[in-house]
């Protein structure tokens, strides 16, 4: 059996969680592959939302596996409130869920460090979650990291090496931290971690598909925060491309079979760094308000722009993207004209081709300007309903991408969801 991954191709926040939980009925088992606490993912349906942010938005449905992969950093914190939460609304999650012992842990000291560094940058801040995401990558990369499965392999001294390494950091950055409340809160947590079944979980899921059980891979972020190959700095600190699916769960390349991407009908941003296409005036804010711009961990503002298909087709070629997936459609219901940039404009040359640096002012994208559909698409429920500019506008973006949108979302709810029929 192969693997099928659906990930994020813009700056985030496309609306991976909802169709994760859609798609979910058809595999026997939902991964997460990277990131950790500075995803949130929101998910609607009858008529109650819920907000993840390290457990896979497959544990909605019929009792799939989900598993937390090796990829992934988890703060024990905000697994517990997330965990607890979710049991209370009446998920077994026990039951479900699987942890990776090789997942790396967010330590109090981590946060204080992402808060550090972001101080120390002043103006050239990236505009972190806050979540202590960077410095946890950080000590993984530099081999001083500490894994779920350290719990039980001498925990105590590995913790407290780990904690007055950051301590001694954050003291020659002028910070004297007292962590005593946070550590025990951080540890009791861990204590509750314990409840959950911790597996190698690289031997759970090659197990999964000898036995010709089917898999869906979760992406968090989005391909233009990917460390190598989004907005670099202004990006997050893991492989957000489908190459991470790879890495952050033991699944061999060759295992890799339909790979879905998502992208809204327009573009968002949360935090600092380039965005060519972003809208600053009337219109940018029509869409943040229409679209409900606010980040789900955070409460900040998400930036708004046109769709960007120079980058959207860097990260289909990227990720390898078989399949696309149009999210948030219903927000430009009511314009007259909706436009997308079909290429850059970079010393008075124009290309097509997604360029090392798009640093704020080196690009000016030209646009093409399409016919709003001018309709209320959110009460349909299929693709034969879509008005002719809609489906103009779908054509468009399937010969520019030169690849299929098999999804079209027109609202949040799980039911707003449409599958389009092969052609
Ligand atoms: P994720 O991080 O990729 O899972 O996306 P988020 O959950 O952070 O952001 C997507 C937001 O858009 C959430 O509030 C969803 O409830 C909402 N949403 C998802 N799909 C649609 C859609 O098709 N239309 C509208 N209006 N909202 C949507
Ligand atoms: P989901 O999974 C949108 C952004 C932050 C910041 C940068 C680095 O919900 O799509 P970090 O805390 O990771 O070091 O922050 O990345 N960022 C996100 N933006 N959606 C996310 O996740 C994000 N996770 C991180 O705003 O610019
Ligand atoms: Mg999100």
């Amino acid at each position: 059996m192969k693997v099928d991954v659906l990930l994020g191709l813009q700056w985030g926040d496309e609306g991976k969680g909802k169709v994760v939980d859609v798609l979910t009925p058809r595999y026997d088992a939902v991964a997460r592959f990277q990131g950790g606490p500075n995803a949130g993912h929101t998910l609607e349906f009858e008529g109650k939302k819920y907000v993840l942010r390290s457990i896979p938005s497959g544990i909605f449905q019929d009792g799939q596996v989900n598993i937390i992969g090796n990829g992934v950093v988890l703060d024990p914190v905000l697994f517990q409130e997330e965990a607890e939460a979710l049991e209370r609304s009446g998920v077994d999650l026990k039951k479900v869920l699987k942890l990776s012992k090789k997942a790396h842990l967010i330590l109090p000291t981590h946060r204080l460090l992402d808060a550090a560094n972001e101080k120390a940058k002043g103006g050239a801040k990236i505009g972190t979650t806050g979540k202590g995401i960077g410095p946890t990558y950080t000590d993984k990369v530099s081999r001083n990291g500490l894994r779920l499965g350290d719990i039980e392999h001498d925990f105590t001294a590995k913790y407290a090496a780990a904690r007055d390494r950051h301590l001694s950091i954050l003291r020659q950055m002028g910070e004297t931290p007292d962590i005593s409340e946070l550590e025990s809160r951080w540890l009791a947590a861990i204590d509750y971690m314990k409840g959950y079944e911790i597996v190698d979980s690289e031997h759970l899921i090659n197990g999964l598909l000898r036995d010709g059980k089917s898999v869906l891979c979760e992406g968090a972020q989005g391909t233009m925060l990917d460390v190598d190959f989004g907005s670099y700095p202004f990006v997050t600190s893991s492989n957000t491309v489908c190459a991470g699916a790879c890495a952050g769960l033991g699944v061999a390349p060759n295992r890799i079979g339909e790979v879905f991407g998502i992208f809204k009908a327009y573009c968002t941003r949360v935090g600092s760094g380039p965005f060519p296409t972003e809208l600053h005036d009337e219109t940018g804010k029509r869409i943040r308000d229409l679209g409900h711009e606010y980040g789900a961990v955070t409460g900040r503002e998400r930036r708004c722009g046109w769709i960007d298909l120079v980058a959207l087709k860097y990260a289909i070629m990227i990720n390898g993207v078989t399949q696309l997936i149009m999210m948030k459609s219903d927000v430009l219901d009511d314009f007259d004209e909706v436009k997308a940039c079909v290429a850059y404009k970079i010393n008075g040359k124009e290309t097509k081709a997604f360029p090392y640096s798009i640093e704020d002012g080196t690009v000016e994208p030209v646009y093409a300007s399409l016919p709003g559909w001018k309709k209320d698409m959110t009460a349909f429920r299929s693709e034969e309903e879509f008005p002719e500019a809609f489906r103009n506008y779908i054509d468009f973006l399937e010969a520019e991408l030169e690849t299929p949108i098999t999804i079209v979302s027109i609202g949040p709810d799980r039911e707003q969801t449409i599958i389009r029929s092969k052609k």
